[in-house]
């Protein structure tokens, strides 16, 4: 099924909109399980969401999931991805920090603390999952290659990632090599899911992920199938699809 796009004013503006519809989905499923992106794309949408938990919106039975994790990282290194979504969601949100689940980057045994966390997920089922996307097109950190049938799994960054990432780190060398991430089948699973991008730099990503061929080559290709996908978009993140849809 055709992704549904929206194109809005700013990254504000997309976070706000995809707010309301999580907003809207907590009122009718209390007991909903959230899965949570990190990263910048997603951040407004937190924020957004701050404000309807402060308005009265009752998020105690809530359950959030990350998508994935550095591996070798401390838990409370301050860039490991629990920490960042401690800070960029459950501060905000005043929830319970009981209530996220984190793959665990720190497990003796990574490729065990994978199979927990996606039987964790199947259990449970996703009721809606955010999703950023990379400029290589990757969703989680599943890079380009990465099997279309993929579960939860320990996985190597590519340069790319790891250097786009080096913003948060004091250099390139502390980026860690390897990561815990959803897997592409895991993500499919998700009943619904709210991807959200913004700025020129992802637009050709983005144009790949919702015209381009369903391939490997494009992780995020892989949404095509998926039967409610919402995409949201700022000018600059949209700026491609046109041109790339009548190129097709
Ligand atoms: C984050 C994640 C990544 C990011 C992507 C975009 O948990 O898994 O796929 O969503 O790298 O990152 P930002 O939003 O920082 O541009």
């Amino acid at each position: 099924m055709t992704p549904t796009v929206d194109i809005t004013a700013d990254t504000r503006a997309a976070g706000e909109a995809v707010a309301a519809r999580i907003a809207a989905l907590i009122r009718t499923t209390p007991d909903a399980v959230i899965g949570v992106a990190t990263g910048s794309s997603p951040l407004p949408v937190y924020t957004a969401l701050a404000g309807y938990v402060d308005a009265g919106l009752d998020v105690t039975r809530v359950t959030w999931c990350a998508l994935d994790e550095y591996l070798g990282l401390p838990t409370h290194h301050p860039q490991s991805y629990r920490a960042e979504l401690e800070r960029a969601l459950v501060a905000p949100l005043h929830l319970d920090p009981a209530s996220l689940r984190v793959p665990d980057g720190a497990a003796d045994d990574p490729d065990k603390a994978a199979a927990d966390y996606e039987a964790f997920l199947a259990e449970r089922g996703v009721d809606l999952q955010i999703l950023g996307i990379g400029r290589n097109g990757h969703i989680g950190f599943n890079e380009p290659g990465t099997s279309f049938t993929s579960t939860t799994h320990r996985a190597r960054l590519t340069e790319s990632t790891r250097k786009a990432n080096a913003r948060f780190f004091s250099g390139l060398d502390e980026v860690p090599h390897e990561c815990l991430t959803q897997g592409l089948a895991t993500i499919m699973r998700a009943r619904r899911i709210e991807l959200i991008a913004g700025g020129e730099q992802k637009a050709d990503a983005v144009a790949r992920a919702l015209h381009g061929p369903i391939t490997e080559q494009c992780p995020a290709s892989i949404l095509q199938r998926h039967p409610d996908v919402h995409v949201t978009l700022d000018a600059g993140a949209a700026s491609l699809l046109v041109e790339h849809s009548a190129r097709r």
